[in-house]
């Protein structure tokens, strides 16, 4: 008698994109070591994929060109994600993720965010959950400031420390170029770092010191006009100078992006990632050529958003 063929097991994958934060004003340090944030976040078409699969014990892989690092234990952002929703719902997460990284490894693009926002959907698919939306965005919060953002996509005004959102409206695609950097850089360090800087010009650096950050209007009517030239001349970022300043390489990735025709560069976040903002597809091609010729960078991804987010594929 022949034995009936065993189910295949179900694999659930999900889409996640990276962000570039085209306003990044910081208040002063809080209480609970958060900064407030006007945090104006753009999802872009450079992707992570997280994969979940039925397994007998919590497992995690990674794949991509810095998998290496990528922490595979259980503090990887992608195995709390899974722990913190199985919990919720009294069950084990039995699961094997499988990231399949694009996005640049501690690179100021979300790329830990993206793959907890990636685990957390695909996990409540492979388990069945169909946890509300609301709900999944209030665990993305736990997990971290920008993890709402990479579960939610598009364009969103980030306030408090970053995870409380308004989506916002874009009337056009806008061209970007980004430039890796070899190595990363620590989100809590390129923090530090801003504040030390705010300390040594004597403006001081918590919350009483500093005004509470707003977006800035002009910016937001760049966004809704699809305007590129607008949009260049009103991105900001208040941690620049905190990247800049721990690797100080970058401002020469800025200045040959701008040489070869971008309308505006910026850090991307954090840091080290620099982000070049160009009028179309065709310059944004070219740009990233000259860029990974340069010299200044590792490698220079053309791209554009806004990108969708975490989506079941
Ligand atoms: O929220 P997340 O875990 O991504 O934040 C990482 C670190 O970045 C925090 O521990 C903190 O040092 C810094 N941070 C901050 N203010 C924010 C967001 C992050 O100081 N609004």
């Amino acid at each position: 008698m022949s034995q009936p063929a065993a189910a295949p097991a179900r694999t659930v994958t999900v889409r996640v994109p990276a962000k570039v934060n085209v306003q990044l004003s910081v208040g002063g340090l809080r209480a609970d070591g958060f900064h407030p944030l006007a945090n104006v976040f753009l999802a872009v078409g450079l992707y992570d994929s997280v994969s979940a699969t039925p397994a007998q014990t919590p497992r995690l892989t990674v794949s991509g060109p810095d998998a290496a690092l990528v922490p595979q234990d259980r503090s990887n952002l992608a195995a709390r994600a899974a722990r913190l929703l199985a919990q919720r719902h009294g069950i084990e997460a039995a699961v094997h993720l499988h990231l399949a990284k694009d996005i640049p490894v501690a690179g100021g693009m979300a790329g830990g965010s993206a793959d907890a926002a990636g685990a957390l959907l695909a996990c409540d698919r492979l388990w069945g959950l169909d946890t509300p939306r609301e709900e999944l965005l209030a665990l993305c919060a736990e997990l971290g400031s920008d993890v709402p953002f990479s579960f939610a996509g598009g364009a969103a005004l980030g306030q408090g420390r970053g995870e409380v959102l308004t989506p916002l409206q874009v009337g056009g695609v806008f061209h970007w170029v980004f430039a890796v950097a070899d190595g990363g850089l620590s989100t809590p360090d390129v923090y530090r770092e801003c504040d030390r800087l705010r300390e040594a010009e004597g403006t001081g650096s918590a919350d009483t010191d500093i005004p509470e950050p707003v977006a800035s209007e002009a910016l937001l009517a760049a966004l809704r006009g699809g305007d590129p030239q607008a949009l260049a001349a009103t991105v900001h970022n208040d941690l620049q100078a905190a990247a800049l300043s721990l690797r100080p390489a970058l401002a020469e990735t800025l200045t040959a992006g701008l040489e070869a025709g971008a309308l505006a560069g910026l850090v991307s976040g954090s840091g080290p990632t620099c982000a070049f903002l160009l009028p179309d597809a065709d310059s944004a091609a070219r740009t990233a050529h000259a860029l990974t010729t340069s010299g200044t960078c590792r490698a220079a991804r053309p791209t554009a958003g806004p990108a969708p987010g975490a989506t079941v594929v």
